[in-house]
């Protein structure tokens, strides 16, 4: 929380001068990069989903400075949301409850609740002290596409007229956050490092993961749609077979992206080599999935990590949100 900000203070008071007047800016998070606009400002924030292209029926995150500024925005502050923001932030959490009248339309696409999250980066938290006010931020991306984790990856995306962009170097958790639904039963939207497990700890209450049953209410509107993919084809395999099945249907140039150090039985156009280390793969994943998409190859086989048994619990809420991310990479 006492990090030096690696950023000067002329190029806060540029963002600031962005946000005041309605503009973006792109800002670090330990996740990934933030799209982000006032989102008190209904102009600001349409202008977020224009320059997206995101479908106006995926809600977008709220960005706070402490647990008092989300309080603000929420009907009310119940003691498990006090809980899980003592336990988790600043940190990859994000926490939906129903929303206040402060809270414009468009942010929440229209529906009952809203998404609180306080980001653990010294720049995001010295822009959101500053700015005094919350904004939102979904990953600076094209819908659809890989989030950002540098901030080269954004400048790639958007025009410097459109997004001011703080850079704050790599981001270093890689993923993007949980999402908890504080309902009466909570549950875990999106799967994120923290693990529902470590969420039922301190709620003392079980936390449901997965999709919601038919006929419940849909909760995560974003969560339906093809997401983090590159734009080359991309398949996950677990075998040297199927390894060979694949690079024989898409003949070509073929990138392999794998933690497995041993040698492979066919050798490959590209390799991209990742770290064996839950934390280490998660910040490399969008990395690695853009250094092979640049390649354009015909096809990216992503071996599928299998956490080796005795994994700590810790780690295992990683694999799982990196599992998330790669099947739906490659569906
Ligand atoms: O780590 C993160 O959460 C990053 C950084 C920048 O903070 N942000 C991010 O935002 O990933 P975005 O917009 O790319 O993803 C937000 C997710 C979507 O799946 C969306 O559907 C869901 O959160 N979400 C947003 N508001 C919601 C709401 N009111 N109810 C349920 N789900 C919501
Ligand atoms: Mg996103």
């Amino acid at each position: 929380m006492t990090d030096p900000v690696p950023i000067s203070d002329t190029d806060i008071n540029d963002a600031l001068r962005r946000l005041r007047s309605g503009g973006l800016v792109a800002f670090p998070t330990e996740t990934v990069y933030g799209l982000g606009a006032d989102a008190l400002k209904p102009g600001a924030v349409n202008r977020v989903y224009e320059l997206k292209q995101r479908p106006r029926t995926n809600p977008l995150i709220v960005h706070v400075s402490d647990a008092a500024a989300a309080a603000d925005l929420v009907r009310g502050w119940p003691r498990e949301a006090e809980l899980l923001a003592r336990a988790f932030w600043p940190g990859p959490l994000t926490i939906v409850l129903p929303r206040s009248e402060r809270v414009p339309d468009i942010v929440t696409a229209g529906g009952p609740n809203v998404a609180l999250r306080c980001p653990d980066h010294p720049v995001a938290l010295a822009l959101l002290r500053a700015y005094e006010g919350p904004l939102v931020g979904p990953s600076a991306n094209p819908s659809g596409g890989l989030s950002p984790t540098t901030a080269d990856h954004v400048r790639e995306a958007f025009n410097p007229e459109d997004v001011f962009v703080l850079d704050g170097g790599p981001c270093r958790v890689g993923v993007e956050s949980t999402v908890v639904l504080l309902d009466e039963a909570p549950r875990v939207l999106r799967p994120g490092v923290i693990g529902a497990d470590e969420i039922a700890r301190v709620l003392g209450v079980p936390v449901a993961t997965g999709a919601q049953r038919k006929g419940e209410r849909l909760h995560a509107p974003g969560q339906l749609e093809t997401h983090y993919a590159p734009q080359s084809p991309a398949s996950l395999y677990d075998t040297d077979q199927e390894l060979a099945r694949l690079l024989e249907q898409a003949p070509g140039h073929a990138v392999i992206i794998t933690e497995n150090p041993r040698r492979l039985p066919t050798p490959p156009d590209s390799l991209v080599q990742m770290p064996r280390d839950a934390r280490a793969y998660a910040s490399r994943l969008y990395a690695a999935l853009r250094d092979a998409d640049a390649l354009e190859p015909s096809l990216i086989a992503i071996h599928r990590p299998a956490p080796m048994a005795g994994t700590s619990p810790e780690d295992m809420a990683i694999w799982a949100a990196v599992l998330d991310r790669l099947t739906r990479a490659t569906s």
